[in-house]
């Protein structure tokens, strides 16, 4: 195999972070998922190391945000959609991973140096993917409903879309133009699946050093989302919040370190799942 060109860097590595957290979960035997691209992928960007505690400790609630989500856009596909985003996907293998419904369409959005990096790995191995699956890179700060329109993208079905580990990295006003587009382009019926944390979390003391290293790495954490509902209201979405503790009791887990209340007190990291508000006459 040739080696890619191209390596992830700059905010597009952390997506090697979260892939190590699923090729970890994926060799348990008491697996909640099971993701065998992430050993791969991970080999071609290079390994990082944990750089303390907090970072390790992070690990358990990757796993558990995975399965929610992934239990989130299956839901989705039982309902009946059939066309599914993932914006920032990163090193993402949901299209390759799982059991979508015949007809599904699905987008993973990405900078291009992660989507080129990617694409290599994935057809150097051969992976097939168990839905249509097509590559968009744009940035999110730029227009990337017009790329990911002109990728084929149908504005006049519903869509779920996943915005998973991405917008702490992009300032509230990047953030607000994300949901925008969303908005844009969800027809009735779309889903939202969204990750985000609030201040308290960006401040913990257990979380100054990995703070630090991504500042260090230009993968600095820029917003934050004190009321998720609040929030997301005015882009037209209810939202629904699910707590790590019960997720953790639902998949027979223990409750990550970094979202116990009893450790880390009011941080929060949100997971959030949305529908589209009816549209009242
Ligand atoms: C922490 S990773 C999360 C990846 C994936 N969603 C997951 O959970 O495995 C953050 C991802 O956001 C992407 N990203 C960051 N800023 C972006 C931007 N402005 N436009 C598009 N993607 C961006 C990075 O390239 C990286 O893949």
């Amino acid at each position: 195999m040739t080696p890619p060109t191209g390596l992830p860097t700059g905010v597009s590595r952390t997506a090697v972070l979260i892939a190590q957290a699923r090729e970890a979960e994926t060799a348990r035997p008491d697996r909640l998922f099971s993701d065998p691209l992430a050993g791969p992928l991970i080999e071609a960007a290079g390994r990082i190391p944990a750089v303390s505690e907090a970072g390790r400790r992070a690990a358990q609630h990757f796993v558990l945000r995975t399965r929610y989500f992934d239990d989130r856009l299956l839901e989705a596909a039982r309902a009946g959609v059939r066309q599914v985003v993932l914006l920032a996907a990163g090193l993402d293998t949901r299209a390759f991973r799982l059991d979508w419904p015949a007809g599904t369409r699905l987008f993973e959005v990405d900078l291009p140096e992660l989507i080129s990096f990617k694409e290599k790995v994935l057809a150097d191995r051969g992976a097939q993917p168990a839905c249509t699956r097509t590559a968009v890179a744009a940035d999110l700060r730029e227009d990337w409903p017009a790329a990911l329109r002109a990728a084929g993208f149908d504005t006049a079905v519903p869509t779920a879309w996943l915005v998973e580990g991405v917008l702490m990295y992009l300032t509230p006003e990047d953030g607000a133009r994300v949901l925008e587009g969303v908005e844009l382009l969800s027809a009735p019926g779309s889903r939202l699946a969204v990750e985000h944390v609030n201040r308290a979390y960006i401040d913990l003391p257990q979380m100054a050093p990995a703070m630090g290293k991504l500042a260090a790495t230009r993968a600095a954490w820029l917003s934050s989302v004190e009321d998720p509902q609040a929030w997301l209201a005015p882009y037209g979405w209810h939202a629904e919040i699910a707590h790590q503790a019960d997720l953790a009791r639902e998949y027979g887990r223990p409750v990550p370190a970094m979202a116990d209340p009893a450790i880390v007190g009011s941080a929060r990291i949100w997971l959030i799942h949305a529908v589209r508000r009816p549209v009242h006459s």
